[in-house]
């Protein structure tokens, strides 16, 4: 048994666990007229409300001594002071220091990075004023209207997340698309909408090795060169933002034209550097330094709140709560607000690439779970589809439930409406309907016995199910900022209970080295490598079929 399982927060919280394991949250909440004013905290017009988890105050106390046991406060200094957390890649770990003030002193290898942070944001202010005020322009002398961020992952989830979050605040002279599939369909798709005289391509990768977008940008160039008939077009219509600066040379980017960051920035960490310039574009500057100011704020909050009042902390020890202690194996992210239609996505990678991880900070492989499976769609749409395993289903899924107090579109009673699908949602999972309960609905509905008694069972609902709420007054740009900051360290705070390392992603290599293996072979090139019977199968049927041997 590992160390972790050994160690005296956890076994207090195993024995806990055995020991709530009968308590209800209904009673929990008759019992304690209080508990939502003790289970529920607000930063700048952002509340979590808690209460509706399978905590109690003991429960509460034991999840803060784990945190404390793992040495979270210390790492959380680490971290913020810029020291080589992520081990297996020597490198800092400082997505804090690109929402940081100017003014502000963050050291890597005793260089104050703020300098150069501040000097990419100057400027992607100077570049981004000039698109969107049209003094900046095509090779043809016409305005940019349409933005391409050609990107994958990291690249790619956290401006897409962004702009469509924040669209009430886009401009509305420009169009923003994001190509990241190496299926040709999504790039081709993509030129149907844009015009090349117009089109602005910015091409985003944090190393600029990534096959997928080289492909993209490659074949973006080539459609370009033809449509405009001129080689120099290039230099006009395309942009970088990389830590390469050399491949991005080699690319033929004009150097003025590429946007830097530094390795210290993990990529699905990276949508407040210049991987932003999307977002930057369509919102404008003022909004962008809005969101980054948001990111502090929550940066503020998690370095100086102490454990108990710490949003990301609670947040983090009640994921691990059910992952170790109720085996949940999953967790959904439900936001009533359309504009947060890709959060779920963005948060898939930035939880399950950070510690998606089954080796501890020494090397031991780990005997207890780690992350939780991350899913979710906008609400009320999930209510028609899976919201029915959520009541009903033999799985404990722990929810998290986001929605904005005012619409961006006020209509009608739309807003009432979705927000008392929202509350009324946590609160079935929370309450649960019991078989009494189910029986008296029946009598009053003058239901026969039989009938009764056949439908019952499918009408009782279990309950005890636990969920947080997250509401803001209205998705702008400085909530969006906390919001997202918000699960980053929550992120964090998991990584370090479980003793892994949160910045690497060792797991996403072996199926590119695979696929670069076989690409000859697709290509009708001679076998270098044998494989298994089912991938000999596969390729030679694709070859059979497109006649290629
Ligand atoms: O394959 C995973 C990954 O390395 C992610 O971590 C990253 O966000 C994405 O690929 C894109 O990488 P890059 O920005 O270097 O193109």
């Amino acid at each position: 048994m590992s160390n972790l399982i050994h160690s005296p927060a956890w076994q207090a919280l195993s024995a806990h666990k055995t020991a709530i394991g009968k308590q209800n949250m209904r009673e929990m909440f008759r019992t304690d007229p209080v508990r939502f004013d003790k289970f529920s905290l607000q930063l700048d017009g952002l509340l979590l409300d808690y209460s509706k988890n399978l905590i109690t105050d003991e429960t509460f106390a034991l999840l803060l001594d784990l945190a404390r046991q793992s040495g979270l406060g210390s790492w959380i200094m680490r971290m913020f002071n810029g020291e080589e957390i992520n081990t297996s890649e020597q490198r800092a770990v400082l997505h804090t220091a690109l929402r940081a003030p100017r003014g502000a002193k963050v050291f890597v290898d005793g260089k104050n990075v703020m300098h150069d942070v501040h000097r990419v944001l100057d400027h992607m202010r100077h570049f981004s004023d000039a698109v969107r005020n049209g003094s900046l322009r095509g090779h043809t002398g016409k305005p940019f209207r349409d933005i391409v961020n050609i990107g994958i992952g990291g690249s790619a989830l956290g401006p897409l997340m962004a702009c469509k979050a924040l669209k009430p605040y886009g401009s509305e002279r420009l169009n923003t698309y994001f190509v990241s599939n190496v299926d040709a369909t999504d790039i081709a798709e993509t030129f149907k909408h844009i015009d090349p005289e117009t089109t602005l391509f910015i091409v985003s990768s944090k190393t600029f090795t990534t096959q997928e977008t080289i492909a993209n940008a490659d074949s973006a160039r080539a459609w370009l060169t033809k449509q405009l008939g001129d080689e120099a077009s290039v230099a006009k219509h395309f942009v970088a933002i990389s830590t390469n600066l050399t491949a991005t040379s080699k690319f033929g980017i004009n150097p003025d034209n590429v946007f830097e960051f530094w390795d210290w920035v993990g990529g699905r960490y990276s949508l407040w550097s210049a991987i932003g310039l999307p977002i930057a574009l369509y919102i404008g500057m003022d909004n962008f330094e809005k969101l980054l100011a948001g990111g502090y704020a929550m940066d503020k909050h998690f370095r100086e709140e102490p454990f108990e009042r710490n949003m990301p902390l609670i947040m983090g020890m009640l994921s691990v709560w059910y992952a170790n202690f109720f085996d949940a194996a999953s967790y959904a992210v439900l936001p009533y607000d359309q504009y947060l239609q890709h959060f779920p996505a963005y948060l898939q990678q930035l939880e399950m690439e950070s510690n998606g991880k089954r080796v501890d900070r020494d090397g031991h492989a780990v005997d207890y779970a780690t992350q939780m499976v991350v899913w979710g769609e906008p609400g009320t749409n999930g209510q028609h589809s899976f919201y029915q395993l959520l009541h009903q289903g033999t799985h404990m899924i722990p929810a998290d439930f986001l929605a904005p107090l005012a619409s961006h579109n006020p209509m009608g009673e739309h807003h009432a409406m979705l927000l008392s699908n929202c509350f009324a949602q946590t609160e079935a999972l929370m309450l649960g309907k019991t078989a009494e309960e189910v029986h008296a609905e029946f009598v009053a509905q003058e239901l026969s016995d039989e009938a009764l008694e056949a439908l019952l069972p499918y009408k009782v609902f279990p309950g005890n199910r636990p969920s947080n709420t997250l509401l803001f007054d209205k998705l702008d740009p400085h909530t969006l900022g906390m919001l997202t900051a918000l699960y980053e360290h929550k992120v964090f705070v998991q990584g370090v209970v479980w003793n892994i390392n949160s910045f690497d992603q060792w797991g996403v290599e072996f199926g590119k080295q695979l696929a670069g293996k076989l690409l000859p072979e697709i290509q009708g090139k001679p076998r270098i490598s044998p494989h298994d019977a089912s991938t000999n199968g596969l390729i030679n049927r694709y070859l059979k079929v497109r006649r290629i041997q």
